[in-house]
């Protein structure tokens, strides 16, 4: 081997797509696509150094690995990195050189932000890299399947004092709301923040909430909200004005995280990919409450697909259960947060 090292350039990705195939799983195909043209950082076109490693095969330069680091648009605190070898080009310290390179990079990034952050899938090479490289597990990350009705749907009274059950019921209590209410991108915001503290995402504007999770480019097609009863500040017997505060929210995408996992993992029905979250300031229990409430309702008749991270306390109170009882599946392997 004859390893060269030199700067991304435009046609890089097909050229290694020939040579590497498929991703090893679906962390590494999501940041391929973060392969690119180097980037100084402007608005919208974040910092970002892509090296490529080259091989001499018949005389010919080959691309058969790539790497690199950019600046994350929340969570600023780290950079994220990414390096891919050949397999038949790996074990030989393509990818060490790679990082080294990468953190010399990162040395000049104009924020001054040095530290790396990659997702890698446990018990694989990228983990063994990973741990290596002394970048140590900050977080899980787990894909689930909540089977159809594998929770009860609740009982909702209504505010006229009728009880009713599942999603008829409490018109007042379940609502949809439109992905650009104010309402709910603040409490996506508070809840993403919430569940974070292991990795900042800063202070995050409403914007930023409404193009990270919520705007027609994300995939967004829905919202649901679970509401606290409204109360009347005159008393119960005076009809209450306004509506309840927000428990619980989902907002449902259009695709699957990934389809394809989803589907070998789940049977034919394509599982909904949703986020579902609640309002931060509610005590552990309201909260867990809260979310199971929301997934009975979500996934009462089709499959619903969510990401959890272990800092998901209200979600994993739900949600574990059902794991362990088999009325949800995992849909692709564990994926670890590493940092250093
Ligand atoms: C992770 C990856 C880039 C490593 O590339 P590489 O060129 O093989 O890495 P190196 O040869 O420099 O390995 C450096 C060290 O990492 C560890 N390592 C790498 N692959 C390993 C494996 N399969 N099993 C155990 N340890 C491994 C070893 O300690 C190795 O040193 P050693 O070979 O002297 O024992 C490559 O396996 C890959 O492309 N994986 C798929 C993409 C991915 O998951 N990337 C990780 C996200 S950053």
């Amino acid at each position: 081997m004859a390893i060269s090292y030199r700067a991304w350039r435009d046609g890089d990705d097909l050229e290694l797509l020939a040579i590497w195939g498929d991703p090893d799983n679906y962390q590494a195909r999501y940041f391929r696509s973060a392969l690119a043209v180097s980037s100084a950082g402007t608005p919208g076109a974040p910092w970002r150094r892509c090296i490529v490693a080259e091989d001499v095969v018949d005389g010919i330069a080959v691309a058969v690995g790539a790497g690199v680091v950019y600046e994350a648009s929340l969570h600023t605190e780290r950079l994220w990195a990414y390096i891919e070898v050949a397999r038949d080009h790996r074990r030989s310290g393509i990818g060490s050189t790679l990082l080294r390179m990468l953190r010399a990079e990162a040395s000049d990034s104009p924020s001054g932000v040095t530290r790396l952050r990659a997702k890698v899938i446990g018990e694989t090479p990228g983990a063994a890299f990973a741990a290596f490289a002394g970048l140590a597990p900050i977080q899980r990350s787990r894909l689930v399947v909540v089977q159809p009705a594998a929770l009860s749907l609740p009982v909702f009274g209504s505010s006229d004092g009728a009880t009713g059950q599942g999603e008829d019921a409490g018109s007042d209590i379940v609502m949809d709301l439109a992905t650009g209410s104010v309402e709910l991108t603040d409490v996506v915001g508070r809840y993403y923040s919430s569940i974070h503290s292991w990795d900042s995402p800063g202070v995050i504007s409403m914007g930023q909430v409404q193009r990270q999770f919520l705007d027609d480019l994300t995939g967004a097609h829905g919202a649901l909200v679970l509401r606290a009863r409204p109360a009347s500040a005159f008393g119960a017997g005076v009809a209450p004005s306004r509506k309840g505060r927000i428990r619980a929210f989902a907002i449902s995408y259009a695709e699957a995280a990934d389809p394809q996992a989803a589907e070998e993992d789940s049977g034919p029905e394509r599982p909904t990919d949703v986020f579902v979250g609640h309002e931060p300031d509610l005590d552990p229990t309201d909260a867990a409450e809260a979310v199971r409430d929301m997934l009975s309702l979500l996934a009462y008749q089709h499959p619903v697909m969510v990401e959890m991270d272990d800092s998901m306390t209200a979600l994993r109170a739900a949600i574990e259960p059902l794991l362990a009882g088999g009325k949800a599946t995992l849909a692709a392997p564990d994926t670890l947060i590493v940092a250093e």
